[in-house]
């Protein structure tokens, strides 16, 4: 089946399913066509605050099946459950961004871990480091990436790393828990060499936007080289907007302009990018 065709069946999937008010999932039809899910979003972010229900709709006739909503303070990260409690396509993180690292005391830990009991919840993050903002102090960043990972140890949950300038770093963390927790590196940005050190200690690899830009010749480099089974897509709306769309703000339903680009670039079907990227969040995240 071509695109095209796939696009209209689900279109038309959809449309029925609304009219008749029964829920997506309870005709899910995998042999009939494949979905795509955002394995990085905010739509908990205040610019989603007056037309989410028309943002998910356009992601649902997109044939973009799943949003992980991540947070990145503590009041992101309710908001997020908030939204994964009251739309069934909709899951969520847990964690301080580096930006706002100096909010993570003991109190707030402790919050944060009963917040990731919601059976909603599929990861820690985003976490990390950012030396390019270095929005709090470095010491401060790297102590808070710290013991969140190790809440992500405890509680045997994935984490969703972010990585800007602090390349060296992130990986030094890492490898302090090598094999004993998962993740994805969130809007890869590094080299080749980056992406295989954080294969090889079994984090996924996710692409959002930024590979559609003209100036991602690198970024497109890693994509061609990289295994289909440690692929995730992600929008990271509201920012990060695809060329095709540059400019405006993001949303779930522009995944397809990032899957088009990387499908054409890995030699593969739209199908085929979709079915194996489904895969590896799902068994990243074990959403299903
Ligand atoms: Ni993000």
């Amino acid at each position: 089946m071509n695109e095209a065709t796939y696009r209209k069946m689900h279109a038309v999937f959809y449309i029925i399913l609304k009219q008749s008010h029964v829920r997506l999932e309870l005709i899910r039809c995998k042999e009939i066509y494949e979905l795509l899910v955002d394995s990085h979003a905010h739509l908990q972010w205040a610019s989603f605050n007056k037309d989410l229900e028309d943002v998910l709709d356009r992601a649902a006739r997109e044939g973009v099946e799943n949003v992980v909503n991540v947070g990145f303070d503590f009041d992101g990260s309710r908001k997020g459950i908030e939204l994964a409690d009251k739309y069934n396509e909709l899951y969520a993180a847990v964690g301080f961004h580096p930006h706002v690292a100096n909010q993570l005391d003991d109190n707030i830990l402790d919050e944060l871990e009963k917040l990731s009991e919601n059976r909603k919840v599929v990861a820690i993050g985003e976490i990390g480091l950012d030396y390019y903002r270095k929005l709090s102090p470095i010491e401060v960043q790297w102590r808070t990436f710290i013991t969140q990972l190790s809440l992500a140890e405890k509680l045997d949950l994935p984490v969703i790393v972010h990585n800007r300038e602090a390349h060296a770093d992130v990986v030094k963390a890492l490898l302090k828990f090598k094999g004993k927790i998962r993740g994805v590196m969130h809007c890869f940005s590094g080299s080749k060499d980056m992406a295989r050190q954080c294969i090889k200690m079994g984090f996924y690899i996710s692409f959002a936007g930024s590979v559609t830009y003209p100036n991602s010749r690198g970024l497109r480099e890693v994509v061609q080289w990289i295994g289909l089974n440690r692929i995730l897509l992600e929008t990271d709306c509201p920012w990060l907007a695809p060329q095709d769309v540059r400019g405006k703000r993001n949303e779930p339903a522009f995944l397809v302009f990032t899957a088009r680009k990387i499908a054409e670039l890995k030699k593969i079907s739209l199908e085929g990018l979709a079915s194996a990227t489904m895969a590896n969040t799902n068994e990243l995240f074990r959403m299903h």
